[in-house]
């Protein structure tokens, strides 16, 4: 029987994060799988079931060949473990490239999984996207600033908010995504300064991820914060554990008693 106590108990809602904005820092991480949502559960306010699957889950090397399909069988995971945490469906490439096309999709978010919410990348250029979502009940969390969607139309990934101009253009971005009713703007990779100013230009909430710490909170892919993507390491993560090395410790153990036969001992034999 498990001693953890939870510290979330209650469901979060979109009104429960509106209200945070301020107030206490929003937390979020993202989830693949039911096994670590259910890890997760109780523990963060939002769980994200990010196309950054597609790499630290998949093998890829971006996120641009995630599918619909992909996105809805891993969001059925996730809410299948977590049941409190306010859970985001990302949108993949492709799955937004007009108001009717991602009115079909979105509606596949919400029909096929339990998620309460979908993410579209983009800024003022797809605010009226959001605002088809939105007009059609499907709540929408913005991202802007480094958009790894853009990654190959943009010719990289790049931080944003380095001069006055990139700052007023980001500034434009929140408020067309909160004009066009988002509840919450995902902020990645852009200046502190930048991000602090964003913060200040909207009253929704904005969740930053290499945005410094004004934000109305933070998110981290998980297998970036536990150690377990090794491939390559930002600036902005933090790891909260050794995942990778854990691993393989305990399969050098395994490997080493099975070898010399002292596993299974009596403890683990009928
Ligand atoms: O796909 C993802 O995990 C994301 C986060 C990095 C915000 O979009």
């Amino acid at each position: 029987m498990s001693i953890h106590t939870p510290k979330i108990e209650k469901k979060v809602t979109l009104t429960s994060i509106a209200k945070m904005k301020g107030k206490e820092p929003i937390t979020m991480v993202t989830a693949y799988d039911a096994l670590f949502a259910q890890l997760f559960d109780g523990e963060v306010e939002m769980i994200l079931v990010g196309d950054s699957l597609n790499m630290s889950f998949l093998g890829k090397e971006d996120t641009l060949s995630a599918t619909m399909d992909q996105m809805i069988y891993h969001t059925q995971a996730v809410c299948n473990g977590a049941k409190l945490p306010l859970i985001v469906l990302d949108m993949p490439f492709g799955s937004y490239t007009s108001e009717e096309v991602a009115i079909r999709n979105a509606n596949r978010a919400y029909q096929e999984t339990a998620a309460q919410a979908v993410k579209v990348e983009g800024g003022k250029e797809r605010a009226h996207i959001v605002k088809a979502l939105t007009q059609n009940s499907i709540a929408v969390l913005g991202h802007i600033g480094l958009m790894p969607q853009f990654l190959r139309s943009d010719g990289g990934y790049k931080i944003r908010g380095k001069d006055a101009e990139d700052i007023a253009s980001l500034i434009e971005d929140a408020k067309a995504l909160e004009a066009a009713g988002a509840f919450a703007l995902v902020v990645e990779g852009v200046k502190s300064e930048a991000a602090q100013a964003i913060t200040k230009a909207v009253s929704i909430p904005t969740i930053g991820i290499g945005a410094g710490n004004s934000t109305d909170g933070q998110v981290l892919v998980w297998s970036d914060m536990f150690g377990f993507f090794e491939t390559f390491k930002p600036k902005f993560v933090k790891q909260y554990g050794e995942g990778a090395q854990m691993i393989r410790k305990g399969l050098e153990n395994y490997r080493n008693e099975v070898k010399d036969r002292s596993f299974p001992n009596e403890d683990y034999t009928y």
